[in-house]
């Protein structure tokens, strides 16, 4: 037997492997730390009602013989899918057919899997910062990665590149730097994707933070998209779904690889073989998003984040901290005060502080001098972490 020596070429841990790693380590040695946490994005409201009570008549259709139910679909319930199209997509002038939308248990899986129908040999293309997921899965399957640098100067959205790229990671609202894109600048991608007839991975899971209707939500709004893009969405931020896990790919099927075949045939035929769908239980609770009253839950706990992301957002900046993000994204991107190096304010804000934050170099070479912190902790930790902040500053 012989390992995937790709494998060998990864970091020594996931990066929110790693921060947890030393978090549990420094309060091992400090049993009395009250710990804030604002690294990792993990939301922590609770799930709207409406889903709550959807997944609890899921569960008890499981105990009646005449309403119990064994594998699902590969693809997910229609239930869900007709909701999904119905909701995120008709409104925004987007048709798909049902075929079209598959239902998962999360954007990092999909988003990670997907590499599976895709060459070995693609030159890749990563936003850099980035969501480490994309960097290692790429790594694992032994691809070429190009980095396109992200940086205040282009809006942390990147150059599009002179050279040729076969896959591109979009993700916006962005993870980590909470930077949004432009209808103009994303409409700059799809044409270069369609000159070089590469595949734009546009990873969504963040849209439902967006606050101005005039950025776009999907990147099928863009012309031309559905023949050169796959778009991930989550219910994890959006919902609180991050322990229930569901979420969604669209591959449309006018989006062919260069010999022809089609891209949404071969998913559909890597799901069938090795995915046995998203839980029922999961799947009625998503379904309850799209009620009027999940909508209205949903909307309250966004605007408890976002309020959140404005009081952090603000009090780094009466801090004398430069700020971007935070305001259409659950995450703050902040500079490090005087170019400090991005672990080093780490470890200063988790022992001086009691504060967990992400730094910006574990997203990539451009993310050193920032450190990542999320809006998705509770108000009162929100407030009490800019409080410590500020008086170690
Ligand atoms: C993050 O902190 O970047 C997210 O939690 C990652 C994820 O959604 O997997």
């Amino acid at each position: 037997m012989r390992i995937n020596t790709n494998y060998l070429q990864l970091g020594g841990r996931y990066l929110f492997a790693e921060i947890a790693r030393q978090v549990s380590a420094y309060k091992s040695e400090h049993p009395e730390a009250d710990i804030i946490r604002l690294g990792i994005g993990d939301v922590t409201r609770p799930l709207p009602d409406a889903a709550i009570r959807a997944m609890h008549r899921a569960v008890d259709e499981y105990a009646d013989t005449k309403t119990f139910r064994g594998y699902g679909p590969e693809q997910g319930y229609d239930f869900l899918i007709d909701a999904i199209i119905a909701h995120d997509f008709a409104p925004r002038g987007i048709s798909l057919d049902r075929d079209e939308v598959f239902v998962s248990d999360g954007a990092k899986s999909d988003t990670g899997n997907i590499g599976d129908i895709l060459a070995p040999d693609n030159i890749v293309g990563i936003t850099d910062p980035v969501y480490p997921v994309y960097v290692d899965t790429n790594i694992m399957a032994g691809r070429k990665l190009c980095y396109i640098p992200c940086h205040a100067a282009n809006d942390f959205t990147g150059d599009i590149p002179t050279e040729h790229l076969d896959i591109i990671y979009l993700c916006y609202p962005n993870n980590p730097t909470g930077a949004v894109i432009t209808r103009e600048k994303l409409s700059a991608w799809v044409d270069y994707a369609l000159r070089e007839r590469a595949v734009i991975l546009y990873d969504a899971a963040y849209e439902a933070f967006i606050q101005d209707d005039a950025l776009p939500h999907s990147i099928y709004e863009i012309e031309g998209a559905k023949q050169c893009a796959i778009e991930f969405r989550s219910f994890s931020k959006t919902a609180g779904f991050t322990g229930v896990r569901c979420g969604y790919t669209v591959i449309p099927k006018e989006l062919k690889a260069d010999d022809g075949t089609s891209v949404n045939a071969l998913w559909n035929r890597r799901q069938c073989s090795k995915f046995n769908g998203a839980s029922y239980i999961s799947q009625r609770g998503a379904e309850a998003v799209y009620t009027p009253e999940g909508q209205q839950q949903v909307r309250v706990t966004i605007d408890y984040y976002m309020s959140n992301a404005a009081f952090i957002r603000t009090s780094l900046a009466d801090m004398g901290l430069t700020v971007y993000g935070g305001q259409h994204s659950p995450y703050i991107w902040v500079s490090t005060p005087d170019g400090e190096d991005s672990w080093h304010f780490f470890h200063r804000l988790l022992t001086d502080a009691n504060v967990v934050v992400t730094p910006g170099e574990g997203f990539g070479t451009h993310g050193e001098g920032y450190v990542r912190i999320t809006a998705f902790g509770t108000a009162d930790d929100s407030r009490a972490a800019m409080g410590r902040i500020k008086a170690i500053l």
